[in-house]
């Protein structure tokens, strides 16, 4: 056991960050960054199932990082195909169901083959879910809300109906709940086009913790700092939610 136990937030997302810098510390290729964060992936995970969360919810690409160097980008997508392989026995044994969210657009048959077969053989997980945002951004995924809304051809009372839940069903992760612990590694401070909808009411946690050094006492210090926030989502302090 690290730390002292505490409930864990339902819903956890984590934009796992600072992968070159831990590699160019060791004077090393940043894709040796990449490798090492596969390791704090596994543990994230592991630590999650074990604390309870939910929903777990990572950052592995998104749609900005296409611009990086070519030679960078497919190490990354052999990495991401491999660790979807490996990972599947591993999940079915924690429970955990893996759903991959983003644009399948720019990713290769293969790698489209792999995610399918990854989630057809975790579907029935029940401990935890795990969606792993892969060429994914915010704006992509509000675009496609709204791409999706148009070609529903609402009636104009249906439309004028259409809620705030309504129109999230829309969305490309319809059932995706809210976040309510975004963590952060790598000291930046930045939201980075991650899950805009969902991060509405999130509570925000940043460590500089480089991501392949990420363990269960990270996740548990920013479950500590979690808990000791007043969540108001509006209301007055000590009002009730
Ligand atoms: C996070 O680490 C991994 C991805 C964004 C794919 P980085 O590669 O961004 O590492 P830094 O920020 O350059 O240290
Ligand atoms: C955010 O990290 C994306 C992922 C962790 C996958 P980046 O390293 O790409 O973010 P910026 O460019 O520093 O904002
Ligand atoms: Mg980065």
């Amino acid at each position: 056991m690290v730390g002292d136990a505490v409930i864990a937030p339902s819903h956890v997302a984590i934009i796992m960050d600072g992968n070159g810098r831990w590699a160019k510390a060791r004077k090393r290729p940043r894709v040796f960054g990449h490798r090492a964060g596969r390791d704090a992936v596994d543990r994230s995970i592991e630590a999650c199932v074990e604390a309870g969360v939910n929903t777990l919810t990572l950052f592995a690409f998104s749609t900005e990082n296409w611009r990086r160097p070519a030679s960078e980008v497919s190490v990354l997508m052999e990495l991401m195909g491999k660790a979807l392989r490996e990972y599947v026995p591993k999940l079915i044994d924690h429970g955990v169901a893996l759903e991959v969210l983003g644009a399948r657009e720019g990713l290769s048959q293969t790698l489209c083959a792999q995610i399918d077969a990854a989630e057809e053989k975790t579907a029935q997980g029940q401990k935890m879910r795990l969606v792993l945002a892969l060429n994914y951004s915010g704006h992509w995924a509000l675009h496609q809300a709204a791409v999706n809304l148009a070609q529903a051809r609402l009636d104009d009372q249906t439309l004028g109906e259409l809620d705030e839940a309504a129109f999230a069903a829309y969305l490309p992760k319809p059932h995706l709940p809210p976040v309510d612990l975004l963590i952060r590694t790598s000291g930046e401070q930045r939201i980075s086009n991650f899950l805009l909808w969902e991060l509405a009411y999130a509570e925000l946690y940043f460590t500089d913790t480089l991501w392949p050094d990420f363990d269960a006492q990270t996740l548990h210090d920013a479950f500590a700092a979690y808990h000791a926030r007043e969540r108001r989502f509006g209301c007055l302090p000590q009002q009730e939610n």
